[in-house]
């Protein structure tokens, strides 16, 4: 990579969005911009289109160096390392980074390997931020998830080995979801990112969208009354550990 670095302290940075569509599946709730594809995307086209994109952006911008890249989705742990590789390559090239870029990438547990995490931060990535959702079986079943809690768990003690930053994404107010008993899931995941110094969490309410099997199904998300005392409880808790909600859903 260049050394194209500049100093926090200048003022005006920018951030960049990298959005990558596909999945191995689509989830029943999720509304998201992503789906499956019928064959394998050929990445290299994708990277040519990316490196378009950020041309043709690098053009009605300018050139203020990069806070940070977020590459989400969609599945972006079902990239080629060399697609992120040349991406941020491409981007150090036309932008500059500032010293303490962060580059996050988000990542499944059916498709995030120990080695995969080694190439993705052989190619920048410092930071992931992994899709769990629930460490309770019976939950990840009824979300539609292809991987069981303790595939979630090793997923996320390989990222820790691997990056300085880790985060995962926990959905609660499950219609089948007591306060008492996200109380003890949210208590048991808390432990587990503490004994790990996962220093964040994004932690959202099941949302029923348009558009999604959930919304067709007509598939409810916890009563309003639940839903708030979960919310609630979900701000105590986290406050209790030392991961404070630093917007809705988002705590650190
Ligand atoms: C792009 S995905 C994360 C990475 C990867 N695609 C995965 O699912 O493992 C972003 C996150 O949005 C959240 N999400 C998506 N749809 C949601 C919904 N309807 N209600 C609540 N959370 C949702 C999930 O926690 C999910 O992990
Ligand atoms: S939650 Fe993640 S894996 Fe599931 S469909 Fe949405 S983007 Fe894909």
């Amino acid at each position: 990579m260049e050394n194209n670095h500049t100093s926090p302290t200048e003022d005006s940075s920018m951030a960049l969005y990298v959005h990558w569509p596909w999945c191995k599946a689509k989830c029943p709730y999720c509304d998201f911009n992503s789906r499956v594809p019928i064959d394998e995307p050929d990445h290299k086209l994708w990277l040519g289109a990316y490196i378009a994109e950020m041309e043709h952006f690098a053009g009605l911008v300018g050139k203020k160096p990069l806070s940070s890249i977020f590459f989400g989705g969609g599945t972006p742990s079902t990239m080629e390392p060399k697609t992120v590789a040349g991406i941020i390559e491409h981007a150090e090239r036309l932008w500059g980074f500032q010293n303490d870029i962060e580059i996050t990438l988000e990542a499944n547990p059916t498709s995030a390997t120990r080695q995969l995490f080694e190439d993705f931060k052989d190619g920048g990535v410092n930071r992931v931020s992994i899709g769990v959702q629930s460490f309770n079986p019976e939950h990840l079943s009824f979300l539609g998830r292809e991987h069981s809690a303790g595939q979630a768990r090793t997923t996320i003690e390989d990222a820790v080995r691997v990056f300085p930053r880790v985060s995962f994404d926990l959905i609660y107010a499950l219609a089948q979801q007591s306060a008492a008993r996200w109380e003890g899931e949210l208590k048991s995941a808390l432990d587990f990112a503490k004994g790990l110094n996962i220093g964040h969490l994004s932690i959202y309410q099941l949302g029923i969208e348009p558009g999604t099997p959930f919304f067709r199904d007509n598939v409810k998300g916890a009563p309003e009354d639940d839903s708030v005392e979960m919310f609630d409880l979900t701000q105590q808790l986290t406050t209790d550990y030392g991961l404070p909600a630093y917007e809705i859903s988002n705590h650190s």
